[in-house]
């Protein structure tokens, strides 16, 4: 038998007509993918040239503190450079269980899962404990590993308007009955940066007699009067059901948790199979969490920077008459309608010097591109203004301000 031709295979079709990328690529303006050869925390390379990295979630700028790397070397001497199997069989170290005690114990909640990233926390928690006949309720901004950890459940599906309190409560009115009921949100939205009104979903959870689950990846170490989170923010932990989040923004390396009451996380570890089926969070990153963690928390003036950064972008963006619609924290989009405009908007940055990440459907819908920016504590307050300066400049040619 002869190999078939690429013309051949009916199921590479799709891929022979997709040119959209190709054809921003031709016109130097594909943003995606830009390799990093150096990183100095709020500084990266990127095809040679020094530029201030403006689009990371290394919210504390932890990635290059000498406490984390430390504890990630040691662990890597230790315990070797991956765990080759799941938490469930081979794969579980000791770090795993002290890190799992200290985000309990940091969260205020009764007990915690690791998981090897935020993604897989979200689809174990929804599809491990939303089951047949039960209903999952859906923020439409939720963050995508929510959206797919709904469709891998066997539950229904539900979604409501942003942040619309009402527009859940007349859809869990109108169907619920007498099913059992998870409504799950971002703490904070990550391409909008505003904040889940917790006291009022918490309301409506407890009417319907429903779980609430936040998913804190943007919210740890940012907001809350320690770093710990949107539950705390409101003064609500102890209320809010489930908290998820993930190692791969403030806490500096990757992986995700799902903290809980015992017997949820207890259930999630012998039901959650993208727990079950998928390799553990290396040695070296969970030390590097673990170190994080106590970071987080013996330097609060990190927190206390990253808002006054914060505040400087955000203010300087308002003033200058770009519009960053609802942000609320280090999250900070800047809206310029269609793709080909906001593409242009990140190259002409790029050269300038400052890194962004352009935002573009599906994340978004199509006139709704923006580029999305996000503030480090490590930044400097001139860094800050030469990024200002910069939007300012190209903004200006583009007619965007
Ligand atoms: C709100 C939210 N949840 C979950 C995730 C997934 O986290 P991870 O990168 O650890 O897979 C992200 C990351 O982009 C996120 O923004």
């Amino acid at each position: 038998m002869t190999s078939q031709t690429l013309q051949q295979v009916a199921l590479f079709e799709k891929c022979r007509q997709f040119t959209k990328a190709r054809e921003v690529e031709a016109a130097g303006l594909y943003p995606y993918f830009k390799p990093i050869s150096e990183s100095e925390d709020t500084v990266v390379t990127i095809e040679g040239q020094r530029r201030i990295m403006l689009g990371s979630n290394n919210y504390l700028g932890l990635t290059h503190h000498p406490k984390v790397l430390e504890a990630a070397e040691c662990a890597l001497k230790r315990y070797g450079s991956g765990c080759t199997g799941s938490r469930f069989l081979n794969g579980t170290l000791d770090l795993h269980g002290q890190l799992e005690q200290a985000i309990a114990d940091f969260l205020g909640k009764e007990s915690c899962l690791v998981f090897s990233t935020g993604y897989s926390a979200n689809l174990g928690l929804i599809a491990g404990l939303v089951a047949r006949n039960d209903v999952v309720y859906l923020d439409k901004l939720d963050h995508a590993s929510i959206v797919d950890g709904a469709k891998l459940c066997f539950g229904e599906t539900t979604r409501f308007r942003h942040n619309n309190l009402a527009s859940l409560e007349s859809k869990m009115e109108r169907d619920l009955g007498d099913r059992a009921a998870l409504i799950i949100v971002d703490g904070v939205y990550s391409m909008e940066g505003d904040i889940a009104d917790v006291p009022g979903l918490l309301q409506i959870a407890r009417k319907f007699g429903a779980a609430l689950a936040l998913d804190d990846a943007h919210s740890l170490g940012v907001l809350g009067p320690n770093g710990d989170g949107t539950a705390a923010h409101f003064g609500l932990s102890d209320e809010v059901d489930i908290i998820a989040g993930t190692f791969s923004k403030s806490l500096a390396s990757i992986g995700g948790f799902v903290a809980a009451p015992d017997s949820v996380t207890h259930f999630l570890k012998h039901h959650s199979r993208p727990l079950m089926f998928t390799a553990s969070l290396p040695p070296a990153n969970t030390a590097g969490v673990l170190a994080a963690l106590e970071v987080l928390q013996s330097e609060p003036e990190r927190r206390e920077q990253l808002w006054a950064n914060t505040r400087q972008l955000q203010e300087g963006f308002r003033s200058l008459g770009f519009d960053i619609g609802p942000t609320e924290t280090p999250i900070v989009p800047v809206l310029n309608g269609r793709m080909e405009n906001t593409f242009l908007f990140w190259r002409k940055l790029f050269e300038a010097g400052v890194f962004t990440n352009p935002v573009a459907p599906p994340a978004v819908p199509a006139t709704e591109c923006r580029l999305r920016t996000s503030l480090m504590a490590s930044h400097t307050p001139e860094q800050i203004d030469f990024c200002l300066e910069t939007f300012a400049k190209i903004g200006r040619e583009l007619g965007v301000i």
